[in-house]
């Protein structure tokens, strides 16, 4: 949530700011801003609304300067105005932040009764008039800073520029992600690796605490204590290219196209296709030996949780809990001695999953992490790191992040299944022969896109859609509500289709399209049979399944998608696919943001 970048160059830089805010819109995008230094004095160009808006205005009103600091915003404190938008300044200091100063209440109260003038309703400012303050008390630049670090409270990370000092740009981080871009006789700050792709793939991770005085020609990190900290460098493989749409309209759409290339490639790093066998990073514990694993996570990472549960407990016999992060972080729930914690994450940055890792960890259990992104938080602070190969997610909403983790997620039921002696190595070899024909499998499906495309158009004028599954379908229908409501703005619910009964079966009516996720496995026929009741009270049934389960089920749907036969173990999988597609070309035909819906915005740095 909001991307932040700075560049202290050799030459311009607004154009390069730009540029590396264009990689982080899906941060935020309800308004932008960039500032500079021209010969000592700030100057500053923002606009509400997309980046468009912004790149449009300094066509119109170009930034010189060699020194500057950016960002794209997901509005916390302060409607999404111009107003509000960053940078801020007071003409002295600017600053951009990232995530939220929680005691900003007390700081304005303080700083207001010291004469001092806000012009924004955002809790950021308060920085700008501490670092001020700090300076007209006579402190050079590197003190204010390091005593406004002290007084503020929360989770951010800052980027400060100050007025007259060309030859430093200060950044720190606390709770939420910020790295140095190290080039050559210039350094950059960004929020993460892809806002600097274009400038260098020489970056240091700040650490928790961590904040940095930055110079052309060098850096002096100190951490929470103010201490002096040598960091490591690191090369990072993101590269520009990656992040481009290609020839496709949208990201979400490439993202989708990409999965069998992508689930391809998490099953080459974790399966041995020549001994039909799965081999996980090395473990410092014996996964086998976990008394209890409980599964932590967000929104659609949290549904990959609800799939892995049902494969962990059905075929490696270890029971699961889990939870979203959100509610387990506050409830401070008991956990078991010898427990495992797994925390899954595309950003790796979320930070209520952040927070219950940590809780997990003041609980003595080990740490295990699933993230795409792996020099993140998450990663850092875990015991053990299984990636997703997704490659850099760009469209709000997640596709290829959720199929690769669920790739991963059945390498790691297996693997404890082995290792606690549940599943025989027959059994593993049976269940990578599903996993390694998935890609194939995919790709058929994503042959049917024009099928799919109609059947979206069906349902695009609908209010209201319900999708329904039992067992490994039923994480899937939540999946395909979420995917639906976040792109396409109709509201969408997931029920277990035994739950119907229950309550929601009142919903019905003529007008309420039911997707039925429906593999013919062993819950085939009640499906079938919740399918019927929700048919005989008029809903319009989209029904996806195999061959074998259309020719069951005849004519009772309104429309059906057929989906390859797939092992029982890898039908969560493939289910997936279809899910995704038509909530794309629902929003698509309802002309909505597909890559940036409205209020949303990709890794979530704030509760
Ligand atoms: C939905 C979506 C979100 C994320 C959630 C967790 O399409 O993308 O629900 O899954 O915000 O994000 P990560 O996985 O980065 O922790």
């Amino acid at each position: 949530m909001c991307g932040i970048i700075g560049i202290i160059g050799k030459d311009s830089v607004s154009e390069r700011i730009l540029e590396g805010l264009k990689r982080l819109e899906y941060r935020g995008y309800d308004s932008a801003g960039i500032a500079t230094l021209v010969n000592g004095k700030i100057d500053r160009r923002r606009a509400e609304g997309k980046l468009v808006n912004l790149a449009e205005r300094l066509k119109d009103s170009p930034l010189a300067g060699d020194v500057g600091i950016g960002h794209t915003r997901w509005a916390t404190h302060g409607v999404p105005t111009e107003n509000n938008a960053h940078p801020h300044t007071d003409g002295k200091v600017a600053v951009v932040h990232n995530g939220i100063i929680e005691n900003f209440r007390s700081l304005k109260k303080e700083l207001t009764a010291r004469g001092r003038v806000f012009a924004s309703d955002t809790d950021t400012e308060v920085v700008v008039h501490l670092v001020s303050d700090f300076l007209d008390q006579g402190k050079t630049p590197r003190e204010a800073v390091q005593e406004t670090l002290h007084r503020i409270e929360g989770a951010f990370s800052l980027v400060i520029m100050i007025a007259g000092q060309h030859d430093v740009i200060f950044g720190a981080r606390r709770g939420t992600p910020l790295a140095v871009g190290l080039g050559e006789g210039e350094m950059y700050l960004g929020s993460d690796a892809l806002a600097l792709s274009h400038l260098t793939n020489r970056l240091i991770y700040l650490e928790e605490g961590d904040w940095v005085e930055l110079r052309c020609d060098g850096l002096q990190v100190r951490d929470e204590h103010d201490n002096d900290v040598i960091r490591e460098t690191k090369m990072s493989a993101v590269s520009g290219a990656m992040t481009g749409k290609g020839n496709y309209n949208h990201f979400m759409q490439k993202e989708i196209f990409e999965q069998p290339a992508v689930i391809g490639d998490t099953l080459h790093s974790f399966i041995n296709p020549a001994t039909r066998s799965i081999k996980l990073p090395e473990m410092p514990f014996n996964i086998g030996d976990a008394s209890r694993l409980t599964i932590v996570a967000c929104g659609t990472s949290f549904y990959a949780g609800l799939v892995a549960k049902h494969w962990i407990e059905r075929y490696a016999g270890l029971g699961v809990d889990v939870d979203v992060a959100s509610e387990f972080r506050y409830r401070c729930p008991p956990m078991p001695k010898g427990g495992i914690a797994l925390f899954i994450s595309q950003s790796g940055e979320t930070a209520d999953t952040l927070a219950a890792l940590r809780y997990a960890k003041s609980q003595g259990q080990k740490i295990l992490s699933l993230v795409n992104v792996a020099e993140s938080t998450i990663a850092r602070e875990s015991d053990v790191v299984l990636q997703t190969y997704a490659g850099p997610e760009i469209g709000v909403a997640s596709t290829k992040a959720f199929t690769t983790q669920l790739t991963v997620l059945a390498c790691l039921a297996v693997t404890i299944g082995r290792e606690n002696g549940t599943l025989s190595a027959n059994d593993e070899a049976g269940i990578v022969g599903a996993l390694t024909v998935l890609p194939k499998q995919v790709a058929e499906i994503l042959h049917h896109d024009e099928e799919i495309r109609k059947l979206a158009v069906n349902i695009a004028d609908a209010r209201d859609v319900l999708y329904i599954g039992r067992g490994l379908g039923y994480p899937i229908a939540l999946e395909g509500a979420l995917k639906l409501k976040e792109i396409s703005y109709i509201h969408a619910e997931g029920y277990a289709a035994g739950e119907m009964k229950h309550g929601p079966i009142a919903l019905i009516d003529p007008l309420v399209p039911i997707i039925v996720i429906a593999p013919s496995d062993d819950l085939f026929e009640k499906t079938v049979s919740n399918m019927q009741e929700a048919a005989a009270r008029g809903g319009r049934v989209i029904f996806l399944s195999d061959a074998k389960g259309l020719e069951t089920i005849g004519d009772m749907a309104s429309a059906t998608v057929e989906i390859p036969a797939v092992a029982d173990f890898a039908a969560p999988i493939l289910y997936t696919i279809p899910v995704q597609m038509l909530a794309y070309h629902v929003a698509v035909h309802k002309g909505t943001d597909v890559d940036q819906p409205r209020n949303l915005a990709k890794s979530v740095t704030v509760e």
